[in-house]
């Protein structure tokens, strides 16, 4: 009998009766057929994105967005000055986004604004927190505050405690303190009666979430601003708000009905997005 079809079917294979490895690297290779057909099998309930609701991924584009995608696998994007026409690309990009998010709209920003891709929204996040970090610093030294004294001037940022986790990873890994305003049943956002009683001298900023995740709630990010404007016009070390638009920033610029919450504003210093 011939057997040789066995040799790329998954269904028959020897590799289909034994237990797939888990921990080390097994002495033998696998016929990368049934590899694939193993790693779909394993991922079947979750690789379609719009049978899981509980996914952050898109979960449908365009074939030629998807096609662009696949043949981009093969570019190591990071590396800026291997592949120029990539980079060019990514700054075309930024700043149509910059200003679909009216960076134009009379800020001082304007000339100067920079923006990079990343992994995902979670690296956004991080750069977002680390640029408030280090203005802080760089604010709270020339004001005379001793920022190696943690127990007097550990840096604080503000967000409302539906927050997305990527935030407390933030706070861990830079030693941020992280203070969260509650939500209650009349506050499905982050709450402004309140908000303002959490900030001190060693309040890096203020996130407000463009599209929270698990109330589908926005923050009403033009009245933080309001309230931030206001309290920089005496505070000893003005703040900024930097906005969490991992799942609204491609959705509001597009639909009617949200108040700004952009670059319009006169705090927002800097905003994340993911494709999603
Ligand atoms: C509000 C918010 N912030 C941050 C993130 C992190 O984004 P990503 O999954 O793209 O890293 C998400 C989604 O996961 C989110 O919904």
């Amino acid at each position: 009998m011939n057997t040789d079809y066995l040799e790329s079917s998954f269904l028959g294979s020897k590799e289909a009766a034994r237990s797939m490895p888990k921990k080390v690297l097994p002495d033998q290779g696998m016929n990368p057929d049934t590899a694939e057909t193993l790693v779909n099998h394993i991922r079947l309930n979750e690789a379609k994105a719009d049978q899981n609701l509980a996914t952050f991924c898109t979960t449908q584009m365009e074939p030629q967005a998807d096609r662009l995608m696949m043949n981009s696998l093969e570019t190591n994007a990071i590396d800026k000055s291997e592949y120029p026409k990539t980079t060019a690309m990514e700054n075309y990009s930024i700043s149509m986004i910059a200003h679909m998010w009216n960076i134009g709209e009379g800020k001082e920003l304007y000339k100067d604004f920079i923006g990079t891709s990343t992994v995902g929204s979670s690296e956004g996040c991080m750069l977002g927190g680390l640029a408030l970090l280090h203005s802080w610093k760089h604010r709270a030294k020339i004001a005379g505050l001793d920022i190696d004294n943690l127990h007097e001037h550990k840096p604080n940022l503000i967000i409302n405690s539906a927050f997305q986790v990527v935030w407390e990873k933030f706070c861990t890994y830079w030693n941020v303190e992280l203070r969260e305003v509650p939500m209650d049943e009349n506050h499905m956002s982050l709450n402004m009666d309140t908000v303002m009683d959490y900030v001190d001298e060693n309040t890096i900023g203020i996130v407000g979430i463009q599209g929270i995740t698990y109330t589908g709630r926005v923050d009403d990010i033009q009245k933080l601003d309001e309230l931030v404007s206001e309290y920089n016009k005496t505070a000893k070390l003005p703040i900024k708000i930097h906005v969490d638009a991992a799942f609204g920033g491609f959705f509001a610029p597009f639909v009617d009905g949200f108040k700004p919450w952009d670059f319009r504003l006169k705090n927002v210093a800097s905003i994340n997005v993911s494709g999603q």
